[in-house]
């Protein structure tokens, strides 16, 4: 076990580079068992997400080399289509490898996923898509069992936008037999960027991005070399970091429209943003003012996964705020550690009642979850005082280098063993 300890208040001056983003990479991973070609991807992050993706896909067989920060999948030698608990509840996203294990063996069997406590996380809308696609799905055990002599393309309403059941059902519909149409599909950038790599697979799917996504299946594909987009929400963290603490952060590599939604809460609360090609800069040198509120919505609207970090810069605001989580029931397990840290945060059901504090002060605390360790940490860098996070092995599920990077902009972070 690891935990951070943290002095806070010191402000953040610099320059850093975001990583690739793990929604975007993860789904690639998956889909790199769909061909016998090898696949190369660029820039990488040593996320654990990752690791435990890298692990699932040697346990099918495939061969998985990291090479510096790039990781070469090589499925022709997939011969497993199992995917055992110990591995699957490690990581939800084994589930979206339903879609692209099923494609290559006509069967899978994969324990029901993992992944961050933060409310139910059913795959109803997953199963229901793929048996639009001939699919057979039975239950066993704790194993969900796929099986079909053909994947045949077909159209697919989704009841709401799910990210994850929207790329399985584009992962199992690349090869099926004729075309695939889903309506009501997420929009993320992240389904965009899925959307490319498999085109550059050879695949042929248009319209990801819009709510209809238009795939006609083909009959092989090849390998090909894959630089991810960058990961939104790790900018967005740097940035309600940098607000936090004050300073001047500039990151590198990142898209400004990818985060509109947060640039635009930003600068209500009083920062100065610039953008410039894909550099975005922060500079916040006073007291913020709260936003009155903010709801977490599917793409394009503010996103669930920044809203811990946001929910914290709004405990230190002048004045109050009321911050709906729409999509997760229990993702405000980490207020009750910011009130440790003496934040005035109350939750009733899916709304988080918020009075501005002058500022945190430093306390120990326990991450929960990957997004709300995230808001702690902030927290603990922006508080009065020393603070240790515990359970910090949540926050490595998605932040790679964290207090490296952190500590390149002037903070002081350290991570010990406990
Ligand atoms: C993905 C992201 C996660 C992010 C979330 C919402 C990855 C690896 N993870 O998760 O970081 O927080 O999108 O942006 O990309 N739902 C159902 N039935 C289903 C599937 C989903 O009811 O079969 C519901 C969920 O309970 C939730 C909503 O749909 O309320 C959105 O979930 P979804 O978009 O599927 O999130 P994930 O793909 O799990």
């Amino acid at each position: 076990m690891e935990k951070y300890i943290i002095n806070g208040g010191n402000k953040l001056y610099g320059t850093m580079r975001v990583q690739t983003a793990k929604n975007a990479v993860l789904p690639i991973l998956a889909a790199a068992v769909l061909t016998d070609g090898k696949v190369r991807l660029l820039d990488i992050p040593r996320i654990t997400d990752v690791k435990n993706m890298v692990k699932i896909l040697s346990c099918l067989g495939c061969d998985a080399v990291y090479e510096g920060e790039n990781l070469t999948i090589d499925s022709s030698v997939a011969d497993c289509y199992e995917i055992p608990s110990e591995l699957a509840h490690e990581l939800r996203s084994s589930v979206f490898l339903l879609g692209s294990v099923i494609s290559r063996f006509h069967t899978a069997k994969i324990a029901y996923p993992g992944g961050c406590d933060i409310g139910l996380r059913p795959v109803d809308l997953h199963l229901t898509g793929l048996k639009r696609l001939g699919v057979e799905i039975t239950e066993e055990n704790g194993y969900i069992i796929c099986k079909c002599d053909k994947l045949c393309g077909n159209e697919i309403m989704l009841d709401c936008p799910s990210v994850g059941a929207t790329e399985n059902i584009m992962l199992a519909a690349v090869k099926a037999e004729g075309t695939t149409v889903i309506q009501n599909a997420a929009r993320e950038p992240e389904i965009e960027d899925l959307q490319r790599f498999l085109n550059r697979m050879g695949a042929r799917v248009c319209g990801a991005g819009s709510g209809t996504i238009i795939i006609e299946g083909v009959k092989s594909l090849g390998g090909c070399e894959y630089h991810p987009i960058a990961d939104r929400i790790e900018a967005g963290t740097f940035l309600v970091a940098a607000a936090m603490c004050g300073g001047e952060v500039t990151l590198e590599g990142a898209s400004a429209e990818n985060i509109s939604s947060l640039l635009h809460k930003l600068r209500e609360n009083g920062c100065k943003i610039r953008i410039n090609g894909d550099k975005i800069s922060l500079e916040s040198h006073r007291r913020l003012t709260s936003v009155k509120s903010i709801e977490t919505q599917p793409y394009p609207g503010f996103p669930t996964d920044l809203q811990a970090q946001f929910t914290a810069l709004c405990c230190i605001c002048r004045g109050h705020s009321i911050i709906t989580e729409n999509l997760f029931e229990t993702r405000f397990k980490y207020a009750p550690e910011l009130r440790k840290m003496g934040a005035d945060i109350t939750v009733i059901n899916r709304n988080a009642f918020i009075r501005g504090v002058e500022k945190f002060k430093g306390a120990t605390v326990v991450a929960h979850d990957l997004r709300g360790g995230a808001a702690l940490v902030l927290a603990a860098l922006a508080a009065e005082g020393r603070s240790e996070i515990l359970d910090i092995s949540h926050i490595d599920r998605g932040y790679g280098a964290f207090e490296y990077k952190l500590r390149s902009l002037g903070a002081d972070i350290v991570r010990v063993s406990v």
